[in-house]
């Protein structure tokens, strides 16, 4: 027997996880996946998990798949869990873009005042979840995909008594995607040093065939065609005066913090246009849960590509596939710091390239995050650390800090103000304020 229980199972992203399996299944033979919502997420998991039951069907292999709004059962015995799950669904989201705009402050996913209360509302779920699991499956792996990726893990480490977990994020593998392309290669031959945060990492060196071609890659960051690697950022280039003198490669969302101006005028601008992301969104899955509902479709649609997570499944069935059969290969992973990188504490989360064997990852050492880019990620890190404490304790005052040091934010009162506004618009999701 090989369990999988997948919390959130309704997601427009579940054909990906399914596609990942089925490639791997000869290294990773899984005999049951268990995807898992809630009462709300009923339609979206009972269409999702039919496509998932027919691309299985279609591949011709043996693997169960149980469609459940019962989490316990869901757990139980699990070997691996994987969690996706959006509290308050996008609808939550688009008030996390929509309300600090209002502000001149910048609306989004995972970052600023959207990242700290999609954190408020995820990380209480999180460590039920973690709860769960001490008691139905204790030996098994959580890799949690759930945003705010690194502010979940870092709640996990701390404040839950599961050890076994690793964040995953699509962004450093969507990068080494982007380089490859940009160079014209297989994406095989390409390997970063990855170090810093979730959604606050960088290259420190890239490698092709094991020979460095940073300063051609960095050279090429100046273009805006090739400063993001994701659907869901748009990049505007660097000055190369900055990017060749930082000499790190950026991930997409540095866009927000050395062009924090330029990006909140656009969230501004593309939301009285075309709508906030969340927005935009809506509308994709709602296409894609059509295409979803045709009983002839048993492949993952090329239209999912549209969403930001591209390569998850790859980057997520990778990571499980190596922990099983210990293979020790390096891939960035968000795991606990343990002296990686000198300047976090050391019972921290960190995104950092790992090596990765049966008992989870081995982070690379990496010296320290260059002193040009440290006090960054140190910031970011406190901001992470502040919001998750404000999360589990209902901390006020904390959650006002927390958006306060955040560099997104302008000022106390600015915080201030914003915190009101949405935890008045969250309150549902917020139970312990
Ligand atoms: P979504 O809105 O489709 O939500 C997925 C499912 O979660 C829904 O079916 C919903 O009903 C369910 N859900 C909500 N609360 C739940 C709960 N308490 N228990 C179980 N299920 C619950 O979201 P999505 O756009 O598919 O994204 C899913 C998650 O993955 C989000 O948190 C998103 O930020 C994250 N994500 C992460 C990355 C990454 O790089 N780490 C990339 C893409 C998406
Ligand atoms: C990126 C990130 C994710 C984020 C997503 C947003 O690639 O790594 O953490 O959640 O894309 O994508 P979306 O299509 O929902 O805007
Ligand atoms: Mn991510």
């Amino acid at each position: 027997k090989l369990k999988v229980a997948t919390i959130g199972g309704g997601s427009s992203y579940t054909p990906e996880l399914i596609e990942g399996f089925i490639k791997r299944y000869d290294e990773f033979p899984l005999t049951e996946l268990w995807l898992v919502d809630i009462e709300k997420g009923k339609d979206k998991l009972e269409i999702v998990g039919n496509l998932a039951k027919r691309m299985i069907e279609n591949a011709g292999l043996p693997i169960d798949v149980h469609l459940t709004l019962d989490r316990k059962a869901a757990l139980t015995d699990a070997d691996f869990v994987t969690t996706q799950f959006r509290v308050g669904g996008l609808n939550a989201r688009a008030k996390d873009e929509r309300i600090p705009i209002k502000y001149g402050v910048l609306g989004q996913e995972t970052n600023g005042p959207g990242g700290l209360f999609k954190g408020l509302r995820t990380i209480p779920i999180i460590l039920d979840i973690c709860k769960d699991m001490e008691e139905l499956c204790p030996e098994a792996w959580l890799i949690n995909f759930t945003n705010p990726a690194g502010m979940v893990t870092e709640a996990v480490i701390r404040y839950s008594n599961i050890d076994k977990v690793i964040g995953l994020c699509n962004v450093p593998i969507g990068m080494e995607m982007g380089i490859a392309k940009l160079l014209d290669v297989d994406h095989s031959r390409i390997r970063i040093d990855f170090a810093g945060l979730n959604h606050m990492v960088y290259g420190l060196d890239v490698y092709l065939d094991g020979v460095s071609v940073k300063a051609e890659v960095i050279e090429k960051l100046s273009d805006p065609e090739n400063s993001s690697f994701v659907k869901n950022i748009d990049g505007m280039g660097w000055e190369p005066e900055f990017i060749q003198s930082l000499n790190a490669l950026t991930c997409p969302y540095h866009m927000y913090y050395y062009k924090s101006k330029e990006m909140v005028d656009k969230a501004i601008e593309s939301a009285e246009k075309e709508g906030t992301r969340a927005e935009v969104v809506q509308k994709l899955e709602e296409e894609l849960f059509e295409l979803y509902k045709d009983e002839s479709l048993n492949i993952k649609p090329p239209q999912l590509e549209e969403r930001g997570g591209a390569y998850y499944s790859d980057a997520a069935v990778r990571l499980i596939t190596s922990i099983y059969t210990d293979k020790r290969d390096i891939q960035p992973v968000n795991t606990i710091n343990r002296g990686a990188i000198a300047s976090i504490p050391a019972d921290s989360a960190i995104e950092v390239s790992s090596i990765i064997t049966k008992d989870g990852p081995v982070p690379l050492t990496m010296g320290d995050i260059p002193v040009e880019a440290r006090g960054l990620v140190q910031q970011i890190k406190s901001f992470e650390r502040i919001a998750a404490e404000a999360a589990v304790t209902g901390d006020y005052n904390k959650a006002v800090l927390a958006l306060t040091i955040n560099p997104l934010t302008p000022s106390d009162t600015i915080a201030k103000e914003i915190v009101n506004e949405m935890m008045e618009a969250h309150k549902e999701h917020l139970p312990q304020f």
